[in-house]
């Protein structure tokens, strides 16, 4: 079996190690990966977004199958051009992945559908946009349409906050075309977590729970980053939430893309606000979330590709999900002044040694090998995940395998999980 995976961060060297280790023993390809997906498989000299050079090599090497990482591969409708050509591929329709490609879509189809999600209205015009807040007042969210590389959103505690960040779209034009149409959205309070699914056009099955740390510093400070690290469960999603979160997250989502024509099947995220009045949706992801996903993979048990293939055929049941009790714990190495600008090409050194802390699994995000060493090559280099049999040694063991890891201006967050740690105190 030949397994092809689109993308080259963590999330992806993630995914390509989970699917190594299926009973079938695939051969992985990446495209076009990192140093660390290069352990795993074959890395490919072909960039997620070059849809018609990866097409061309799906048609000559014919995978089994092909697994899409990132967002921008996905709304581009890489699944449709695969598809066509009689390419099996994990990972929704361009039509499906609008949910992540436009917020103003995504809340007319939340609406359209009965899902519990902030109040919101879309503006393409600063005069009624800024009109509009100051009815509203703050704190009062502002988002960018669009895909902004998780940079569209500002959640601002002040109207002069929320005034810039209607100026930084629709006049300065920070986000280009993706900042054409603001929404404003009430603004949620309560503690955040990540619900990742699988569908596969008609049924839902739910993965473990996971929270992941947007701020680049401790208690949740400084600027948003693509996630500093995550772990899994998240406590915060307790039990009672499920059937709800199944149903009328995810169900009402399912039928009403039905309704519209569209069959979602591959991975749905949510980014939920748990707040007092019960869960509301903050945003979909049309893909695994990353880091989350590095915390939620080292804890699926068994095989993952029956689950992925049942996701294209449509025959998706709870069965062929399971995970093994131990949380465990992500803690992602970036380079120093992510998420502003850093330097690329520092040598990394320490990773056997902290592959080899009982329980830890080194996932790289950005690397690559140059004359024979590993270096930075991106703001999140790695992603260091532990399994423990209790949280407070998943944390201990990540933090031990993160201390083997050094290169020139490495930056981590030193309070992966503390939301969770503080409510096992309680
Ligand atoms: P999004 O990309 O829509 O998930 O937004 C990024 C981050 O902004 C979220 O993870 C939240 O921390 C925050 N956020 C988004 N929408 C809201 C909201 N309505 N209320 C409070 N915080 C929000
Ligand atoms: N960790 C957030 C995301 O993947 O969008």
């Amino acid at each position: 079996m030949k397994i092809l995976v689109i993308g080259s961060g963590g999330r992806e060297h993630a995914l390509a190690w989970k699917l190594k280790g299926d009973s079938r023993r695939p051969e992985i390809f990446c495209a076009p990966g990192n140093a660390g997906t290069a352990t795993v498989g074959t890395n490919l000299p072909l960039q997620s977004d070059d849809l018609p050079g990866l097409l061309a090599w799906a048609k000559q090497h014919k995978p089994d199958l092909t697994v899409v990482g990132p967002e921008a591969p996905l709304c581009a409708g890489i699944t449709d051009l695969f598809q066509a050509a009689g390419l099996r591929v994990f990972g929704p329709c361009q039509a499906g992945a609008r949910l992540e490609g436009s917020k103003q879509f995504s809340k007319e189809v939340m609406a359209a559908a009965g899902v519990p999600t902030a109040r919101a209205a879309t503006f393409t015009d600063v005069a009624s946009a800024k009109a509009y807040l100051r009815k509203e007042g703050a704190p009062i969210v502002v988002k960018a349409d669009g895909l902004a590389a998780g940079k569209g959103v500002t959640v601002a505690m002040t109207l002069a906050e929320a005034e810039a960040a209607v100026d930084e779209a629709l006049v300065t034009r920070a986000f280009g075309d993706a900042g054409n149409t603001v929404l404003i959205e009430e603004f949620l309070d309560g503690e955040e977590a990540s619900i990742l699914a699988l569908l596969d056009g008609e049924h839902v099955v739910l993965l473990a729970s996971s929270q992941d740390h947007k701020r680049v510093g401790d208690g949740d400070t400084g600027p948003n980053t693509g996630g500093m690290g995550a772990y899994s469960p998240a406590p915060v999603v307790t039990a009672d939430l499920l059937p709800f979160i199944r149903e009328e997250v995810f169900g009402r989502m399912l039928r009403e893309l039905r309704r519209r024509g569209i069959t979602y099947q591959g991975l749905l995220y949510a980014g939920l606000m748990l707040t007092k009045a019960g869960p509301k949706v903050l945003e979909f992801n049309c893909r695994f979330g990353d880091p989350e996903t590095q915390a939620v993979l080292a804890r699926w048990d068994g095989d993952m590709v029956p689950a992925l293939e049942a996701c294209i055929d449509g025959n998706l049941g709870e069965s062929l999900v399971r995970w093994r009790p131990e949380p465990s714990v992500c803690i992602v190495v970036a380079a120093g002044g992510y998420p502003g600008s850093y330097r690329k090409g520092d040598v990394i050194t320490g990773l056997a040694a902290a592959n080899a802390v009982p329980g830890a699994t080194v996932f790289h995000a950005g690397t690559t090998q140059k004359e024979g060493a590993v270096v930075t090559a991106g703001g999140r280099v790695l992603g260091v995940t532990a399994l423990g049999a209790d949280l407070g040694t998943a944390i201990r063991r990540a933090y031990e395998a993160t201390g083997q890891i050094h290169f020139a201006g490495m930056q981590f967050r030193k309070d992966i999980a503390w939301r969770a740690l503080q409510r096992e105190k309680k």
